[in-house]
């Protein structure tokens, strides 16, 4: 029988500059500002919240139905809706600044101007732990191409992202590619500090009765347990390709799961639609690893990022 750690580990954890008290983070879209899920998460517990995603100006979204649950995971199409940079500025992250925990934005926009304009706004105020660049929207100025599904794209942005902040920045890749690891290099040679993945899979459910798309957007982005898979081969494989810090998601529930994406090589991991199951997920997730870590003996999590044995 094992001896179990005593002492309690360390889960601490310098991601990109960026100091987290433990790795768990909640992911973007799915936590709000924060303040949405404060009635049930001591945010100061967290090691830091990532908040819905921030364009530079208010976007309205996606009329409904915006939201579809398969067996097998939930589609969203959102559309992105959000107040603007500014009221988030004044509005948001005021509320957000009061806690001992991280702050990362999550950016966007639909051209490289309006992604610059936001990077820059964010770049001047205090309060800010770091900046995630959500790259999965389509450049409108260059006929819809995504910027995350196209590597020379996908480089420019970050590039031209990178020069507007000092902010420690982490490129959100998209799963929707067919090598993860070319866009992991482009992210590193455009000067990024961390990568954040996956996004969203593209799904579409169709009501067989009405014959009609079951969202009014037709597609949406596919999350829960069932991407997990896909989104832990990803980390793998980026973090085998590039030496950059990486933050996994995709399907995390509980201690398990975000141990699965540390062993991939993730050194922090974020939680998403479980939120809206749970809106407690995150805390579980904390403690779950810690009990983990301490049934193995594992007095720091440091020690075990990338470390998936050979079979
Ligand atoms: C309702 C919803 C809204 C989301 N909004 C954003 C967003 O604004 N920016 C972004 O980069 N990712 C967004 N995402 C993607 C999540 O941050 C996360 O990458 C993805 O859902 C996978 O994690 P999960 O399976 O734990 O949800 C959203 C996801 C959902 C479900």
């Amino acid at each position: 029988m094992p001896v179990k750690l005593k002492t309690k580990p360390d889960l601490s954890i310098n991601f990109a500059g960026i100091k987290l008290k433990n790795p768990v983070l909640t992911a973007s879209g799915t936590f709000g500002y924060g303040e949405e899920f404060a009635d049930f998460v001591d945010l100061n517990k967290l090691g830091g919240v990532i908040v819905k995603g921030v364009s530079l100006k208010p976007i309205k979204g996606n009329p409904p139905p915006r939201i579809w649950e398969t067996p097998s995971g939930m589609l969203n199409a959102i559309g992105l809706e959000n107040p603007g940079v500014d009221v988030f500025i004044n509005q948001k992250l005021p509320y957000l600044r009061q806690f001992d925990t991280a702050v990362i934005v999550n950016v966007f926009g639909y051209s490289l101007e309006e992604y610059v304009g936001v990077v820059e706004r964010l770049d001047a105020v205090s309060g800010v732990s770091g900046i995630e660049v959500n790259i999965s929207c389509p450049n409108v100025k260059a006929g819809g191409i995504v910027f995350g599904t196209n590597v020379k794209s996908a480089f420019g942005l970050l590039s031209a992202v990178r020069k507007a902040t000092k902010l420690p920045l982490i490129a959100k890749l998209s799963p929707n590619v067919t090598d993860i690891t070319e866009f992991a290099r482009a992210a590193r040679d455009a000067g990024c500090d961390g990568l954040s993945l996956i996004n969203t899979l593209i799904g579409m459910a169709i009501d067989v009765r009405c014959h009609k798309p079951r969202l009014a957007n037709c597609t949406g982005g596919l999350s829960g347990p069932a991407i997990r898979p896909v989104a832990v081969r990803m980390v793998w494989q980026a973090a085998k390709a590039v030496p950059l810090p990486i933050i996994g998601m995709g399907g995390i529930v509980t201690g398990e799961d975000a141990l699965e994406f540390i062993l991939a090589g993730a050194s922090a991991v974020a939680v998403g639609t479980a939120n809206f199951v749970n809106p407690r997920a995150t805390l579980d997730v904390i403690t779950g690893m810690e009990n983990l870590l301490r049934e193995q003996n594992v007095s720091d999590i440091k020690t075990l990022i990338g470390k998936v044995n050979a079979r």
